[in-house]
């Protein structure tokens, strides 16, 4: 029964190349598994404060390469089902892979966008969770609809999201500014993220039907990092569609800039995280806010 299920959920990957706007490479995706310590931590937290029990199904929304969802699994046990979605096909490919080689037969992975949970049926699931996920998505009211339909009745979600984070907002500034000089149309720019701030939260949470459990921002953790790196990152999140010369111009205002909030050679990297966990309440209010 449980092979049947996972294997199904499997055969509904979505994925395809041709609507494949996340460009990411199999070498972005596995860098990212190599670097995300802190997510991973931060995750386990998470799920220690959902009160994950033996037996239970658990959808990661956003689950990358699949670490924490494979946590998950063990913690349910056999009788238990754990999915994780992403919408980038390269980390569900990682994520697939490190299932595999471990038999773990309780636990599947598909590309998809998690605004859109049609594979579920209403009231599958006792726990939805986002790892450090929530903020990367623009249709966060959608988001939160869907996860509120397939939850069931008394069933949570808990998410960590980024506030903001330092040195990106910086070094933002430091790059915008610099285009503008140069007159390159900044409002064209991606957005690197959709934080938001607690209440924005509590209202969204609200107006999904959605009772707040804990809401609150957890310490931020401190980390240095080489300022190569944190260029690096946010010449391919936020400007990774200038041409190639004028990334290079920009790379050079970056280096030189950034010598200014270096120490040692490194500069401090602050991500501050907003824990969210919440349980479906009464759903004529979601269904009002969604109508
Ligand atoms: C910072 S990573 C966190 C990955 C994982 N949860 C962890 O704890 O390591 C954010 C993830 O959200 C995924 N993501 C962003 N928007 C998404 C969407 N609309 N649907 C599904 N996944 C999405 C990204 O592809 C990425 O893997």
């Amino acid at each position: 029964m449980t092979n049947f299920i996972t294997e199904k959920f499997e055969e509904t990957d979505e994925y395809d190349k041709t609507k494949d706007l996340t460009s990411e490479t199999f070498e972005d995706a596995d860098a990212y598994d190599k670097r995300s310590d802190q997510q991973y931590h931060c995750g386990l937290q998470l799920i220690r404060e959902l009160g994950i029990k033996h037996g239970s199904t658990v959808l990661d929304i956003g689950a990358g390469p699949g670490r924490l969802a494979l946590h998950v699994a063990g913690l349910i046990g056999k009788e238990g089902l754990c999915f994780g979605i992403d919408r980038s096909h390269e980390r569900i490919k990682i994520a697939k892979r490190r299932a595999e080689s471990r038999q773990i037969s309780n636990l599947a992975f598909a590309t998809g966008n998690g605004t859109n949970l049609s594979r579920f049926i209403d009231g599958f699931f006792d726990t939805v969770y986002l790892n450090s996920a929530f903020h990367w998505f623009n249709e966060q009211n959608r988001l939160l609809q869907e996860v509120h339909r397939v939850l069931k009745p008394g069933g949570r979600l808990g998410f960590t999201s980024q506030i903001s984070n330092y040195p990106e907002r910086d070094l933002r500034e430091i790059g915008d500014s610099f285009l503008k000089k140069k007159r390159v149309d900044t409002s064209a720019l991606s957005q690197s993220s959709y934080s938001v701030t607690i209440d924005e939260a509590r209202e969204l949470l609200d107006q999904a039907g959605f009772r707040v459990l804990r809401l609150e921002l957890r310490p931020s953790i401190e980390d240095l990092e080489t300022p190569e790196d944190a260029i690096n990152d946010i010449l391919k999140k936020r400007y990774k569609n200038l041409s190639s010369s004028q990334k290079e111009e920009l790379r050079n205002e970056l280096i030189k800039e950034s010598k200014k909030i270096e120490i040692d050679g490194k500069i401090k990297v602050v991500r501050d995280k907003l824990i969210a966990i919440a349980e479906k309440g009464d759903t004529s209010k979601a269904i009002a806010a969604g109508s």
